[in-house]
């Protein structure tokens, strides 16, 4: 199969990140990561990208020239999917534009749920029954383009934050690559 070349952003643990390389090694797998674009040159998350040879970045794409930089280099490499695995900042809206539809969020809550930060606190004090994650495409509005899936579990009366980002992320690494496999065919 021919796959597509895509980056995926990130700013810090790189777990998401780790799982996508994981199943672009799988053939049928739609994409290839060909580059990794941070904000923050301290990623942990960049280790990954190390270990397997993938080309990376740090950009602020809030700098013009930067961000003009970064463009040139996602035209450079032909990349047709932009995945955004714990990318911490909000993009600039002619960055979005650029690539509509092309950019993908995964997000720690049942979206339009819990949009934002401190997710697992806001659903421990709402007192939720289920939570999960959300795999989106991002617009110029916070966590609201169209959701592409969801995934939930039941929270039981013992969890914590910790323990409800433990389990949220274990759901993130299948719901991120089923995602990408639903926009890509
Ligand atoms: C994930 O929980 C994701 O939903 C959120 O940031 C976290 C990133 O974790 N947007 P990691 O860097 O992939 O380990």
């Amino acid at each position: 199969m021919v796959k597509r070349k895509s980056c995926i952003f990130i700013s810090g643990s790189g777990t998401n990140l780790k799982a996508l390389i994981k199943s672009s090694k799988n053939y049928n797998f739609p994409i290839d990561i060909s580059f990794v674009i941070t904000n923050n040159k301290n990623a942990n998350g960049l280790q990954f990208a190390k270990l397997h040879k993938i080309p990376f970045k740090t950009f602020n794409l809030n700098n013009y020239r930067e961000k003009e930089k970064a463009l040139n280099q996602l035209r450079k490499k032909k990349i047709k999917l932009i995945c955004l695995a714990g990318y911490m900042k909000i993009l600039p809206k002619d960055f979005i534009q650029k690539f509509n539809g092309k950019i993908i969020n995964i997000h720690p809550s049942l979206l339009p749920k819990f949009k934002g930060l401190n997710t697992f606190e806001k659903v421990l004090i709402k007192k939720e029954k289920k939570t999960g994650c959300t795999v989106h495409f991002v617009t110029d509005k916070l966590d609201d383009g169209k959701i592409i899936l969801k995934k939930f579990f039941y929270i039981d009366k013992e969890d914590n934050i910790q323990s409800l980002k433990k389990k949220t992320q274990k759901l993130e690494y299948n719901a991120f690559s089923e995602a990408i496999i639903k926009v890509m065919k």
